[in-house]
């Protein structure tokens, strides 16, 4: 019986990849990858089968059933079954759901960290999430919520925390804004989306928690909105009309 590894490919650069994922992948014989998975991230798999199982918003999406049955069956052909996920495989990745599975059907699973996407839209701001005597604590959330599955406090979370990364959120900025100001959110919170972080296309747009319903994406990358003071000196610094906008919130 084979191992499944859980790896994280990171937020999309290639070089973001671990050594320990890169040399998996060198050795897997299967690798079930995500979407936007970078295609030199897949090469170094060069002796692998590859199954895209991606999914991406508004698109068909294969079915999470499917592929905890797939990587069960792979565990019973092949010694090193590499499934792929974007960021972090243990953040918002469902990666609970597969070690669930794999473990009832006696398959062992180990799992590879990766750079998750709020720690590569830092790096892309050059804002640290956390700041000394201003931002003690960060909250990951997102506000979608599976078919099936239980309503989530993501907005407790992000009124306790000082920063805030909203996943899986930037289509729904009217939405998200009007809860959190509604729920004593101040409005005036500075916001910065931050659109295909780690890669050359990135974008970032900057305004405020009353502004980001007009706060507009433009790759259709994937993207997350940051929140909080620490993002105050990226708003001051961001084009007139935005800072405009987000003074009069
Ligand atoms: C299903 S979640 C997976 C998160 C992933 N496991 C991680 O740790 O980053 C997908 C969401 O992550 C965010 N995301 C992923 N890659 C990103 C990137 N390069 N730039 C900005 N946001 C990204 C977006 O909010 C996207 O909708």
């Amino acid at each position: 019986m084979g191992t499944v590894y859980l790896v994280g490919a990171g937020p999309g650069a290639p070089d973001l990849l671990t050594l320990r994922a890169a040399r998996l992948l060198e050795r897997a014989d299967v690798v079930f990858h995500d979407a936007l998975v970078h295609p030199d991230v897949l090469a170094l798999a060069s002796r692998a089968r590859k199954v895209a199982v991606g999914k991406r918003c508004s698109q068909i999406s294969t079915d999470q059933r499917f592929i905890n049955r797939a990587l069960v069956e792979a565990a019973h052909r092949y010694d090193t079954v590499v499934r792929l996920k974007g960021g972090d495989p243990m953040l918002f990745g469902r990666a609970h759901e597969e070690i669930e599975f794999l473990k009832k059907h006696f398959i062992e699973v180990e799992i590879v960290p990766g750079v998750t996407a709020a720690l590569a839209a830092s790096a892309e701001l050059g804002i640290s999430l956390t700041r000394r005597g201003e931002a003690r604590s960060v909250a990951f959330v997102t506000p979608r919520v599976g078919e099936g599955t239980r309503g989530s406090s993501w907005i407790r979370a992000a009124l306790a925390a000082d920063t805030v990364a909203i996943y899986m959120g930037a289509g729904e900025g009217a939405a998200i804004a009007a809860a959190l100001i509604e729920a004593g959110k101040p409005a005036s919170t500075p916001v910065a989306i931050v659109e295909s972080a780690s890669m050359p296309d990135t974008e970032v747009t900057c305004g405020t928690l009353r502004t980001l319903p007009g706060m507009g994406r433009s790759s259709g990358g994937p993207a997350l909105i940051l929140l909080g003071e620490v993002y105050g000196e990226a708003v001051a610094a961001a084009p007139r009309d935005l800072r405009k906008a987000s003074q009069s919130a």
